[in-house]
Order: structure tokens, then sequence, then C-alpha cells
């Protein structure tokens, strides 16, 4: 028997009223701010997210999904959106056609990660990203939208940690700092950690080992090493948030794990999920553009994990959805009516209404337990004597009441259903 792909996941009828919960919280929340939705292949050119989110990051060193096409191209499945924005920024010239593009999506994303609870290979982002200006009003306004997505859906146990990476060249002398600090500490290290010494050394504050954090938790931080710009910034985006009342932390430690940013990085982290517990990162990324062959054009953008905001809601119990319901379902007495029963059916349906009946000759009792189990406001019956009277009997379901109309008026059934 052939499997879905191991950490990839069905999303079934009797979940996908949460998808689009979400999905609509996401689109009012973005139009609200104004952000008009991008969609982007779901493969690109593997260059562009190796170049992209750096090849030192576990995403391309590790995680991505890359193959070779039949025509000798070297092709990746997303595993994130920003670098594709930014392609399809660059390719379209949006920068001249407008100032600022604010730009929104929401999409499948792959990453060849291990599989656990809030951790898949294919999964889904909403996100947004804010092109062509540097103002921290922008770097604000992600965590404003971000948190404004999940306090709608309900979620209260929410961290929103906040830090600055400032500009390369501070970076730089930091890393030196930080490499002093740790090369007598090296041994100590974990070996993933003494790997990341060398390639990415801010990564090690990710590190999920003890003896690790320990470590960390004495090393010197980026903040304090800022340049007097980086600073400034910093400080105007928490400020905006105090003026908004958004809680936040300021986390030195919060380094995030693609290459591209610069200044403002933050996260939105859930107590509600175990281990994998961050549902939203992002970050301003003001070289990005340039670096993948654009004009120079600061950016900052968010992503948030559907499927992690969805197990929060779950645990949390934050969600309430609509109970299931149809509008109207026509049953039918005889089967000789089937024809009839389908005409009428698809004039419910043209007039917009919910409309089902059977499709497999069952009893009169099963096709309204069926009418029942649906959660179905009316069923029309037709047949019997009514019916040869030229008369259909229209049963609200709730307070069992009915109502005879002739057959040729369903408008007027239509209008009776519309009305309530
Ligand atoms: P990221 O931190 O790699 O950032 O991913 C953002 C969010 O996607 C995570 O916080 C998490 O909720 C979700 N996520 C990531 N990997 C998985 C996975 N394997 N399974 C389930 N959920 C996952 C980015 O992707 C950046 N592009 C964000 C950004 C946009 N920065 C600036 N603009």
């Amino acid at each position: 028997m052939i499997k879905a792909i191991t950490g990839t996941k069905d999303i079934l009828p009797e979940d996908i009223n949460k998808w689009n919960k979400v999905e609509a919280i996401v689109r009012n929340v973005m139009n609200n701010f104004n952000y008009k939705e991008i969609r982007t292949p779901v493969f690109e050119e593997t260059a562009l997210f190796s170049r992209g989110i750096g090849e030192a990051t576990d995403i391309v060193s590790k995680e991505m999904y890359t193959f070779v096409d039949r025509s000798e191209t070297s092709v990746t499945l997303k595993p994130e959106m920003t670098a594709s924005v930014v392609r399809a920024f660059i390719e379209h010239s949006l920068g001249k056609k407008y100032g600022l593009n604010k730009l929104f999506y929401i999409s499948p994303m792959f990453r060849q990660e291990r599989p656990q609870a809030g951790r898949f290979r294919q999964f889904h982002q909403f996100g947004a990203e804010a092109l062509g200006s540097d103002n921290p009003m922008l770097d604000a306004e992600m965590i404003i939208t971000s948190y404004k997505v999940m306090t709608e859906l309900g979620l209260k146990n929410l961290a929103v940690k906040i830090n600055s990476l400032g500009i390369p060249s501070s970076r730089e002398n930091y890393k030196k700092v930080l490499k002093e600090y740790l090369s007598d500490k090296f041994d100590q290290l974990s070996e993933d950690s003494q790997k990341r010494f060398e390639t990415n050394i801010l990564r090690i504050f990710d590190s999920k080992v003890e003896g690790d954090q320990k470590i960390m938790n004495e090393a010197p931080v980026l903040l304090d090493y800022l340049d007097e710009e980086s600073k400034e910034k910093f400080e105007q985006v928490t400020s905006l948030l105090d003026g908004i009342k958004i809680p936040y932390e300021v986390d030195p430690k919060l380094v995030r794990g693609l290459d591209y940013y610069t200044h403002t990085t933050f996260e939105i982290l859930s107590g509600s999920v175990g281990s994998q517990s961050a549902l939203c990162g992002g970050g301003r990324y003001n070289l990005l553009v340039e670096q993948l062959g654009g004009a120079q054009t600061p950016g900052v953008g968010f992503a948030a994990g559907i499927e992690r905001i969805l197990l929060a809601c779950e645990n949390e119990n934050s969600l309430t959805l609509p109970e299931e319901s149809i509008d109207i379902y026509v049953v039918r007495l005889d089967k000789e009516l089937t024809q009839k029963a389908n005409e009428i059916a698809v004039t419910f349906r043209n007039a917009n209404l919910s409309t089902e009946l059977d499709y497999t000759q069952r009893s009169v009792k099963a096709q309204m337990r069926e009418a029942n189990r649906l959660n179905a406001k009316y069923t029309l019956i037709i047949g019997g004597e009514e019916y040869e009277r030229g008369e259909v009997v229209l049963k609200e379901m709730k307070l069992g009441e009915q109502k005879i109309f002739k057959l040729n008026s369903l408008p007027d059934i239509i209008s009776a259903i519309k009305s309530v």
C-alpha cells in the first residue's frame, strides 16, 4: 500500500474548517494593513535559496529538497518564501512600479527535517514581506500583524521575543569577541556547536545541549556591540511596540537560522506546543535584494507555521468553529422521482443554497437520517399523495414544522429558506 511520504500530512475534510479559519483571519488582517497577496512557484532554481538563505544554514546544508530535472537544472522545492518573493520583486521590477511593496502569502514549504510534533517536511506558512523602506514602523508592523492573527485565533500563551543583529560590520566585530570567548571553551562544546564555531558561530546560541547553553548564557551578546544607528533603530521598534501595548521580551540570544537578517529579528513562541514552540519568525533583511541581483532595497518580513499554530489552538482549545450544516436535503419517496429530485436540487444549488440528496437509492428513513447527520436546516419531501396533487412538503428540521408548496413554485421555497 502506498502511503503519504513521511513528514507530509493530508488535510481531511474534517480538519479543513480550521485551515479555512486561519486563512480567512490572515487575509482579513493583511487586508486591514493593506498587504497584497503574492503567489510564487513551488520550486525555484537551487541557487536562489543557497545564495539567499546562506550555504552554511541548516536549511541549505541539510534540509532542502533538491533535484536535477530532466533539463539538467538543479531545482529546489521552496523551503521558505522570502527568497522567492525577493526574486519575483526583482524579476518584475516591482520596486520601480511601487515605492513600497507590502506583500503577503499563504503557501506550502518543504524542508527535509526530522519529523516530530509540530515539525513536518511539507508544512504551510503564512507571512508577509515589505520591500522598499527602512522605516522601523514596518519592523513593528510585522510583529503587530503576526501577533494579531494569533490573538484573533484566541491564542493566549504567547511570548514575543525580539533582538537586533545590527549591520554586518558590527556583527563581524562581535563574532570576533564571541570567538575569543569560546576559544578556550571549545573542547566543552558539543560536536554540532564545534562545527558551528567555524561555519556559523552565532547559531551556537540555538543549541539545545545543556552544556552549550550554560556556556552561551555567560557569553557576550551582540546587542552590546551594535553601532549607534542600529541601536537607535532597535529602540524605535521597541517603542512602537510599547505604544501598541504588545508585550515583548528583548532576547539578545535570538539569532534566527537564516543568514539574510540585519537589524530586527523576532519570534513569537507558544507555551502550549512542546519543543517546536516557534510559531512565527521574522526580521529585517536590508541586503538580500542586492545579494540576489536587484537594486539596493531594504526589506522586512515574517513567516508563521500554520500546523504549529493549529496545534497551539488545539491545545488551548481556542478555536470556535461554526457548526457544519447544509440548507436543504431533497428526500424522494420513490426512486422513479430521481430525475425530478435532481432537477430540484440543481435549482436550489443554482440559487446558492447548499443542497444534498441521495445518490444510492436509500429508503426514506435512511434519507431522513442522512439529512439529520448533515445537519440540514430543511428537507424537501417529494412523492406520495402530495406529489400526485402537484405539491411538495418543506420541513423545517429543528421545530419539525411542515409547509406545503406547489411543485411549480420553487422560487417561493427558495425565498422561504433564505428569509430565515
Ligand atoms: P523560519 O523561522 O525558518 O523563517 O520559519 C518560520 C516559521 O515556519 C517557524 O516559526 C515555524 O512556525 C514554521 N516552520 C518552519 N519549519 C517548519 C517545519 N519543518 N514544520 C512546521 N513548521 C515549520 C522563515 O521561513 C523566514 N522566511 C521568515 C521571514 C520572512 N523572515 C523575513 N521574512
